[in-house]
């Protein structure tokens, strides 16, 4: 790859494609579906953990966003960029972007225990998620 991981902190130094490509794509592949077994298809799983508060404090709390070298401005719109452009479901009515405070207070928690965590949220969501 041409360009440095480090190329991509500037603030908007990129538009949020792009940096899916570069910081997220290589685990998460091109359409969100990732790899059995390794890193869950967030297909779904997304749009369904974005409509809850815990499940917003779960997406920004994952090691891949909580610890990308993004900003928070470009993680917010990351984020809601994937939501429309990854998700086989559409983004229900009353659900907010992400937006840059958000990012900001909670990023600096990362998660423990994320598989467990994860799996307790999707049980719970509607409407119920065929899981991979
Ligand atoms: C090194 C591989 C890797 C990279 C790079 C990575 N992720 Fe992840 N991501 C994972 C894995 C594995 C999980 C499942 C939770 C866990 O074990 O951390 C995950 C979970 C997620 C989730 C929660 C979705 C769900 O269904 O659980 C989101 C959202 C996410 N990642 C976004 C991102 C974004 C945005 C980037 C780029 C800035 C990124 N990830 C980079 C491996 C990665």
């Amino acid at each position: 790859m041409a360009l440095s991981w480090g190329a991509s902190t500037a603030a908007g130094a990129y538009p949020p494609a792009v940096n899916y490509q570069l910081q997220c794509m290589g685990c998460h592949l091109a359409d969100g579906s990732g790899q059995p077994g390794r890193v869950p298809s967030m297909r779904r799983s997304l749009v369904l953990l974005s409509a809850t508060p815990e499940g917003r404090d779960f997406v920004i709390r994952v090691p891949g966003v909580a610890q990308s070298p993004l900003s928070s401005a470009d993680t917010a719109a990351l984020l809601n960029w994937m939501l429309k452009n990854l998700s086989d479901l559409q983004i229900p009515a009353g659900v907010a972007d992400y937006s840059t405070d958000e990012i900001q207070k909670l990023r600096s928690h990362p998660l423990v225990r994320v598989k467990s965590l994860r799996a307790r949220l999707l049980r719970t969501a509607t409407p119920k998620p065929p899981l991979p």
